[in-house]
């Protein structure tokens, strides 16, 4: 562990987690081409030694670098170790909150997975974890990072009762919960919470804030986090025109554990797809529709009665409804060996029926 302004670890502090990224990138030229760059290489100290001189008095910082990567190449070991250390950190007195820098790209995947293994014990410990990144590269002009890693500070550091503890995200001005997050913009400055209920950051809007309750409320248990090597093999697979049987005939001599169907429309799929997936489901293999439509709900038996043991996803996208459905499954595999019979699809409904912020 690093520490800016040589601070103890048992000084109260709030701890940043550096795992890669935009935020973290650098570009060769960035005054002619800020968006060809390399995201991950500068270090979670040097961007905190940027913003240190103007985070609010008395505010010691600790940072730490988990990974420095382009998120697109986040693994399954990667979100163990990210897990462990943010559930760590939440149970150590002197830390008063965390902020993670991360990539855009899978920010989705990260905030559904520490919502579901660390929001309970986060809002327990009245502490927030806050998600940020940034857009443009570390050099480029007007990078954005700067500011996000400011407000995250900030916000990580004001009181409790401004908004609870519990696992949030910052861009551009703005916060929302981290189960919210879903990049639909390439490059706007705000991609990652664009269609995300939110707040902005300086002024907690009531009404958010009442929607984060009711979610906080509705989640009574963290989920354990898989360890490293122990995370089941899920698929995302897309339903399109033209659709074959093959999509899903080829998967049936592989060990894959699930599919997230992301489906068109109401979270429908391809009629050549119903009897592989049949096959698929009688196999032992799990199996989620979402939509591809990037907007909406999945609900049950909509627009068709949904086959047997099929769930939808709520309001989950198919990347988040991925991370749910590791998560499931391990968690049912874990009750299982406890002797207590619970499915996948209970552990998956706890996160796919969680209220939804209006
Ligand atoms: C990444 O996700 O690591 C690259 C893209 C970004 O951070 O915006």
């Amino acid at each position: 562990m690093s520490s800016i302004s040589n601070v103890s670890e048992n000084t109260p502090h709030l701890l940043i987690l550096g795992m890669g990224g935009t935020i973290a990138g650098l570009a060769s030229n960035p005054e002619e081409n800020p968006l060809q760059y390399q995201a991950g290489q500068v270090g979670v100290d040097a961007l905190v030694a940027h913003v240190q001189s103007v985070v609010p008095e008395g505010v010691k910082l600790v940072s730490r670098q988990v990974a420095n990567i382009n998120s697109r190449n986040l693994t399954d070991a990667h979100l163990t170790s990210l897990g462990l250390t943010v559930k760590d950190a939440l149970l150590d007195a002197a830390v008063q909150g965390i902020v993670i820098t991360h990539g855009t790209d899978t920010m989705e995947e990260t905030g559904l997975f520490l919502q579901a293994t660390c929001g309970k014990l986060a809002h327990t410990q009245s502490k927030r974890v806050i998600l940020t990144g940034a857009m443009l590269p570390s050099n480029a002009p007007g990078a954005d990072g700067p500011s996000n890693l400011l407000d995250a500070l900030r916000w990580a550091s004001t009181s409790i009762d401004n908004c609870p503890g519990g696992i949030y995200a910052v861009m551009d001005g703005r916060g929302c919960m981290a189960i919210d997050l879903a990049k639909r913009h390439a490059t706007a400055l705000n991609a990652p919470l664009q269609n995300a209920p939110s707040s902005s950051v300086g002024l907690i809007n009531p009404s958010w804030l009442s929607g984060v309750k009711a979610v906080q409320a509705a989640w009574n248990e963290d989920l354990p986090i898989p360890q490293e090597g122990e995370w089941p093999w899920v698929e995302i697979l897309t339903s399109h025109a033209g659709a074959r049987p093959e999509t899903i005939t080829q998967w049936l001599s592989s060990s894959v554990q699930g599919f997230v169907i992301a489906g068109t429309g109401h979270g429908g799929f391809h009629d050549d797809w119903l009897k592989p997936l049949d096959q698929a489901m009688a196999q032992g293999i799990a199996l989620v529709r979402t939509t591809r439509t990037g907007a909406g709900a999945t609900l049950p038996n909509i627009p068709e009665i949904d086959p047997l043991g099929c769930r939808p996803s709520g309001s989950l996208t198919a990347p988040r409804a991925r991370i749910g459905l590791q998560l499931a499954l391990n968690a049912a595999k874990q009750a299982n060996k406890a002797g207590k019979p619970l499915t996948w699809q209970d552990f998956f409904a706890r996160i796919a029926d969680l209220p939804e912020i209006r």
